[in-house]
């Protein structure tokens, strides 16, 4: 069978096509138009903009990622993100999805963002003791379970630590009360004038530190919020407010070459404490709830400080007993095969939502 996934929750305008053959889970087309620059001008998204480029853009989008199929013979179910997200973004992918279902006869079903993100690293990796194998690429766990999982959600609007007992049983066991850490990484980057999105702009800056044959006159050290809370929540806001005032500080009357060294510190140290919170907090998560694997997804998942420490780290504490899961780079910001994905499972068990009732939700639980 075939399903098609329709993402429009934020900025990006996603649809993909993924065939259920057997054993085999295969994303046949995974097609993104991406709003980065328009939004970049702006140093954020302007939801109205958004909404506007995704009604341009949805069904040059489809017709991409459809190629070569007859949409009424070739697709057997629909898969649209419903929520959490921008409200205006979210009505296009879930007008487009009704519509598509009403006028095709094709059943509909309802995925939640944070569920796809969460679910995106399985896409590449076997599933034991499922209905279909799904083609191996990034299991590094010696134990055959997979759940329970503990796994890290991180993008531009969220943050948050999921107990994943089985697939489509999740339970949030800690998440941010401020600031999500995409949003965090987007906010210190604009404070240093690094552009939009500030996540990859930071990585890029932080991996140029130390710089050769350059002496930093001091080293900055930033907070790392919340670490000894005894809790899985997140906070950030006060990580960017450090951020703020330390920059005020420090750059002032800088230019040139010393201007850009204060840039790779700062990058390179307020990733660190991101990633020491998350990676720290994730850990006590795994430990607490005895899970089997621990698994990371969204957009901040792209960071590779982020992959390579929480890879290092789960090995270190759990030496092989806990596996790691992580999604292929292309998985990890918004897409829509992590929609086909997560909307399987929901086909499989036969969740399905009337067209002429689906309403998308900007507050969708998990
Ligand atoms: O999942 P996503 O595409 O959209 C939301 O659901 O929000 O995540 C976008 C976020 C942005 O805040 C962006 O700065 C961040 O992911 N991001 C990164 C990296 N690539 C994207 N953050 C840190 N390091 C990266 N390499
Ligand atoms: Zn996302």
């Amino acid at each position: 069978m075939k399903i098609l996934g329709i993402e429009t929750s934020c900025d990006e305008t996603a649809a993909a096509v993924a065939e259920i053959r057997n054993t085999k889970f295969e994303i046949l087309n995974n097609v993104i138009a991406s709003q980065e620059k328009i939004h970049a001008k702006f140093g954020g998204i302007v939801p109205e903009v958004a909404a506007r480029k995704h009604i341009e853009m949805m069904l040059l989008v489809l017709e991409k990622a459809t190629v070569g199929l007859n949409l009424k013979k070739d697709i057997d179910a629909i898969a649209v993100t419903a929520g959490p997200g921008l409200v205006t973004s979210l009505t296009v992918g879930v007008e487009t999805a009704k519509t598509l279902a009403i006028a095709l006869n094709k059943p509909l079903v309802a995925v939640n963002h944070i569920e796809a993100h969460a679910l995106a690293g399985l896409i590449t990796t076997p599933i034991p003791n499922f209905k279909f194998q799904i083609s191996n690429q990034c299991q590094s766990s010696k134990s055959k379970a997979l759940f329970p999982a503990v796994c890290l959600v991180v993008s531009g609007g969220h943050t948050q630590i999921i107990l994943v007992e089985k697939i489509g049983k999740y339970k949030v066991v800690g998440e941010t009360l401020d600031d999500a850490a995409g949003e965090a990484f987007d906010k210190a980057a604009k404070i240093m004038g690094l552009g939009y999105p500030g996540g990859p702009a930071i990585a890029a800056r932080a991996t140029q530190f130390p710089i050769s044959n350059f002496q930093f006159p001091i080293m900055v050290k930033f907070p790392r919020p919340m670490m000894n809370s005894g809790d899985f929540n997140f906070s950030f806001a006060g990580l960017k407010t450090a951020i703020l005032y330390k920059w005020k500080e420090l750059s002032k009357d800088k230019k040139g070459k010393e201007l850009d060294a204060l840039k790779i510190m700062f990058a390179k140290e307020f990733q660190d404490a991101v990633v020491d919170v998350m990676v720290g907090k994730t850990i006590a998560a795994a430990e607490k709830f005895h899970a089997k694997t621990v698994m990371l997804g969204g957009g901040v998942a792209a960071n590779k400080a982020l992959r390579e420490t929480l890879a290092n780290n789960v090995e270190k504490y759990f030496g092989g007993k806990v596996g790691f899961i992580v999604p292929d780079l292309k998985y990890c910001t918004d897409n829509a095969a992590m929609v086909a994905f997560a909307g399987y499972f929901k086909f499989l068990a036969g969740k399905f939502v009337d067209p002429f009732k689906l309403r998308a939700d900007p507050n969708l639980e998990l």
